[in-house]
């Protein structure tokens, strides 16, 4: 262990660009942070009133609250773009049993089980992708492309080239063109063809000598395979630029392609999609990016790695980024996603996508008729965006849809996403819901439909059976409250 007046001398290289752990150190040590002093005055407390409760109350409050709320493990989630996926018990347990029992402080060799199981994750994911190298540090997706975009920024000036625009089409997440401007790119924005996929006259239109890189989601957020990535990956790498592959939506395809062998440089994934790690709330999830060999000495640092004999956090890379995360990231989340790769196997990581992708088009199928959907002939993977424009006749939008479903007891989809589709439900029934379950959703969603026509007004005003109606979410977001006071 540390000597606890010194900084450790294995940190000592763990600077982070611009940001210092020693100043965080030395503040700590002086007790600074107790006194509050560096805090504005208009968010310290004034009055102290902490209420005292037994703990029979406390209990009883939580667990009510608990019986208010919605959660996956109350019912089908279809949330589009979020995959809320059954999130399995003997995960949670894993990593109850490791929470408690390193620090992250400690040296190498007392913990070198837990270097273990992240270098074995990296090696997972290495092998699923078909990449070079992963850092598991970033904390979210967002922040897996934002990292892989910092790298790609790296990259390029090492090499003193001034390209500095990154293509992103108007079916990629919300979150991609925003890394990219983070990372200081210029983002240019490109329209999909008429069925959603990328249209490579307006790509190659796009292209220049100012091309960085070009980011792609697949599937796309209308749950489209892209179908050119060959062709688009030729025509990126013929004008110098990089291919990054947003990965979040991995268990559409997982098992049966490869983003490496599709020709992509670097790709984000979210643990806490594809491989179970419950998210929602703010997280805390995991966002490891995948590079290919020439990005790897960009990573953030320290990598994990091993010597044939030992695991170790090599801090000693010049070239990197940084750190983007304290220490080594969520590392429970990487327990999490471990054990659920090495309870799968490859034969149990195929049938996710097949099952994922068999739940979509069986929910299309039963909706189609109902709901409108652009080109329902074209197979989906893991989740179909529908449109409630038809409804508006009756005016009833998406968000009275959503709402509605409420009052069946089931969670609404994610609506108004993606923007190219008008009064859009996004709906991801996910792998692991049954026939019955996506049978009992479509049911529901075709009764609503029925009462649109016939009794507009029992939609418009739900939800009915909520302990809250419709909340006007602007006002709360503007007048938040976020401190408790008694008597409240
Ligand atoms: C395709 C895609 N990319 C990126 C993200 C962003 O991930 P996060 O919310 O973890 O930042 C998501 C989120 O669900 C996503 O679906």
């Amino acid at each position: 262990m540390a000597n606890n007046n010194e900084f450790p001398e294995n940190k000592k290289s763990c600077l982070v660009k611009n940001f210092d752990f020693r100043l965080i150190f030395e503040k700590s040590k002086k007790n600074t942070f107790k006194k509050c002093n560096d805090l504005p005055e208009n968010i310290t407390r004034s009055t102290l009133s902490i209420p005292e409760l037994s703990e029979p109350e406390v209990i009883r409050h939580y667990t009510n609250l608990s019986k208010i709320n919605f959660g996956i493990d109350t019912g089908m989630y279809p949330l589009g773009s979020c995959t809320m996926k059954y999130n399995p018990r003997f995960t949670e347990h894993m990593a109850a049993n490791e929470q408690n029992m390193v620090h992250p402080y400690q040296d190498e060799s007392t913990i070198q089980g837990s270097l273990e199981i992240m270098y074995r994750l990296k090696k997972h994911l290495i092998n699923i992708c078909g990449m070079d190298d992963f850092s598991l540090q970033p904390a979210a997706g967002a922040q897996g492309e934002f990292t892989a975009m910092a790298i790609l920024k790296a990259y390029f000036e090492r090499k003193n080239d001034k390209r500095n625009e990154v293509i992103v089409p108007d079916s990629a997440h919300g979150t991609n063109p925003k890394s990219a401007a983070m990372a200081g790119f210029d983002v240019v924005e490109i329209k999909s063809d008429e069925k959603g996929y990328i249209d490579l006259e307006i790509l190659k239109e796009a292209v220049s000598e100012k091309t960085a890189a070009f980011m792609l989601t697949s599937p796309s957020t209308l749950g489209l395979f892209e179908k050119n990535i060959l062709e688009i990956a030729r025509i990126i790498h013929g004008a110098g630029g990089l291919l990054f592959y947003d990965g979040a939506n991995l268990n559409g395809i997982i098992g049966k392609v490869r983003p490496g062998d599709m020709g992509f440089d670097c790709m984000s994934l979210n643990l806490h999609k594809t491989f179970a790690v419950p998210h929602g709330g703010g997280g805390p999830g995991c966002g490891p990016i995948g590079v290919k060999k020439h990005l790897v000495d960009f990573l953030p640092v320290p990598t994990i790695e091993y010597d044939g004999e030992k695991y170790y956090l090599d801090h000693d890379r010049p070239d990197s980024i940084g750190k983007v995360h304290g220490f080594n990231g969520n590392y429970l989340s990487v327990i999490k996603a471990l054990g659920y790769i090495k309870r799968h196997g490859s034969v149990g990581l195929k049938r996710i996508s097949e099952f994922s992708v068999l739940n979509s088009n069986y929910m299309v199928s039963r909706l189609s008729s109902t709901y409108e959907i652009k080109n329902p002939d074209i197979p989906r993977k893991h989740e179909a965006v529908f449109s409630a424009s038809r409804h508006k006749n009756n005016d009833i939008t998406a968000l009275d849809i959503a709402k509605r479903l409420i009052d069946y007891g089931v969670h609404p989809p994610t609506i108004y996403f993606p923007l190219v589709i008008k009064e859009a439900l996004m709906i991801e029934p996910t792998e692991t819901e049954s026939k019955e379950a996506i049978d009992n959703y479509c049911d529901i969603l075709i009764r609503i439909n029925d009462e649109a026509a016939k009794d507009p007004e029992v939609v418009k005003t739900a939800p009915h059976t909520s302990i809250v109606g419709r909340l006007d979410d602007v006002f709360a977001a503007r007048k938040m409250i976020l401190r408790w006071s008694p008597g409240e």
